[in-house]
């Protein structure tokens, strides 16, 4: 194990790129079992969950090569079952379940288990491939899933779900519905843009998909689907990561090869909050704000405030004059950062789903314990600011989500180095 030893109290200043997707590579790579024929993927980052996802797709059959950023991916006969060995270490295996129930109409895939950042079902996942037609039974910890006779059938349904809107639970059943006969009608979908770009892909490789990127998606089903290149769009919640960095301990930070209308959430707060955000086509700059004032947010599906940017907005609240508040409706218990915080001196309540924060002057700097990747990415980001220096421990979350953070935010002037635990 790694842990992370950042000296505090540095200025951030410059340009960094933003690299692909997680969150978008993911259901990418395991629509790619959708078909027999070669599919290239451009832009995956180099992360454990991406690395982890394509090893998934060599144990289900397929075969990968990788040169870089650039996989090619050809599943010409795949095996229909995940178990628990295969899929424990990562949540998203969940989404190979949609592509392998659509094209050999029978998937077993081991039921993900807990989580830290809360109880993550997958309820909905189940009930759309029901809608469809699929037989789902669970037992023995694995989800058992077979068509009907006549395999599976188009139908309307609505996927929202007591915290809004589920995204792997909608790619799930888009990446089943588009070898489905007759026209699906997805109500309730999620609208993030990794949904719309997954449904590029499959588009591209011959699917009838309208609608994604809304909460309305029609599919019409196909026969079959071929081979195609796509290249992943770029991680806004990793560009909004070093956009919060820049607000929390910048003196003119740009985040470039970005989609500046993805990251219309965070930086509406952060204009608001009094920092001088600037955008082009592909870019966005964050200069310091002469009078920060604090912000209050509450976390939504898309276009709503992202959850997975509250955790580095606490942390940017913490040094932010005045009080602040971060409610969190999707994940309600998604505040493992809030006692590593704390222990760094931030004056933190926590009530329910909402953190109240009184910004301090400075934080100070002391061992902290990464939990989920996104806590994680929020006490690095305060350790900079922090007097002193930070140990943040457990670093592999961090791994999994952010392609080479450390390095990136030395780049603009950050100062910390790895070392073993
Ligand atoms: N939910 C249900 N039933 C379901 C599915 C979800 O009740 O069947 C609930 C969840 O418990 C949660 C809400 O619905 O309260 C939203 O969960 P969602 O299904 O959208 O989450 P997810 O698809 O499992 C993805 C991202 C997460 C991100 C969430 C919300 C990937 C691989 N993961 O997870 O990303 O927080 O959407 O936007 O796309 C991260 O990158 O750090 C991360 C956790």
């Amino acid at each position: 194990m790694q842990k992370l030893i950042v000296q505090g109290g540095q200025r951030l200043r410059g340009k960094v790129n933003a690299s692909g997707s997680k969150n978008s590579s993911l259901p990418i790579l395991a629509a790619t079992l959708l078909t027999k024929e070669e599919c290239i993927i451009r832009h995956v980052p180099d992360l454990s969950d991406t690395n982890y996802m394509l090893q998934i797709l060599c144990e289900l059959g397929a075969e990968v090569e990788r040169a870089s950023g650039t996989m090619s991916v050809k599943a010409e006969k795949i095996k229909h079952d995940a178990p628990y060995d295969l899929v424990r270490k990562m949540r998203a295996s969940i989404c190979v379940m949609g592509p392998l129930v659509g094209r050999l109409h029978k998937a077993t895939v081991s039921m993900p288990g807990g989580c830290v950042i809360g109880d993550r079902p997958v309820d909905l996942h189940l009930k759309g491939l029901e809608y469809l037609g699929a037989d789902v039974k669970v037992d023995g910890g694995n989800i058992n899933i077979q068509a009907g006779k006549g395999g599976l059938k188009g139908t309307s349904m609505n996927l929202q779900g007591r915290f809004g809107s589920t995204v792997l639970g909608t790619d799930n059943v888009l990446m089943a519905a588009v070898l489905t006969k007759g026209t699906t009608i997805i109500e309730g979908a999620a609208a993030e843009p990794e949904v719309e770009d997954l449904a590029n892909f499959l588009n591209k490789m011959g699917a009838k998909i309208e609608g994604a990127g809304t909460t309305r998606i029609v599919v019409e089903g196909v026969k079959e689907l071929h081979g195609a290149e796509h290249t992943v769009i770029p991680d806004r919640i990793e560009a909004g990561t070093f956009i919060i960095a820049g607000a929390i301990c910048g003196d003119g930070v740009m985040v470039k090869r970005c989609v500046p209308a993805h990251l219309r959430p965070l930086t509406d707060v952060l204009q608001a909050s009094g920092y001088d955000v600037t955008t082009t086509k592909d870019s966005v700059t964050i200069m310091p704000a002469k009078s920060p004032k604090g912000f209050h947010l509450t976390t939504r599906p898309h276009p709503g405030f992202p959850t997975d940017m509250q955790a580095q907005m606490c942390a940017l609240a913490c040094t932010t004059p005045g009080l602040s508040s971060a409610k969190e409706t999707i994940f309600p218990q998604r505040f493992m950062h809030v006692p590593e915080l704390k222990r760094m001196g931030a004056t933190i309540e926590l009530d329910g789903d909402t953190a109240r924060i009184t910004g301090v002057e400075k934080l100070s700097g002391c061992p902290v314990m990464a939990s989920d990747l996104r806590a994680s990415a929020a006490l690095v980001l305060a350790a900079i600011n922090a007097k002193g220096t930070t140990e943040v421990h457990r670093l592999y979350h961090i791994d999994r989500g952010y392609e080479h953070l450390d390095d990136k935010l030395a780049t603009l002037g950050a100062v910390m180095e790895r070392a073993r635990e």
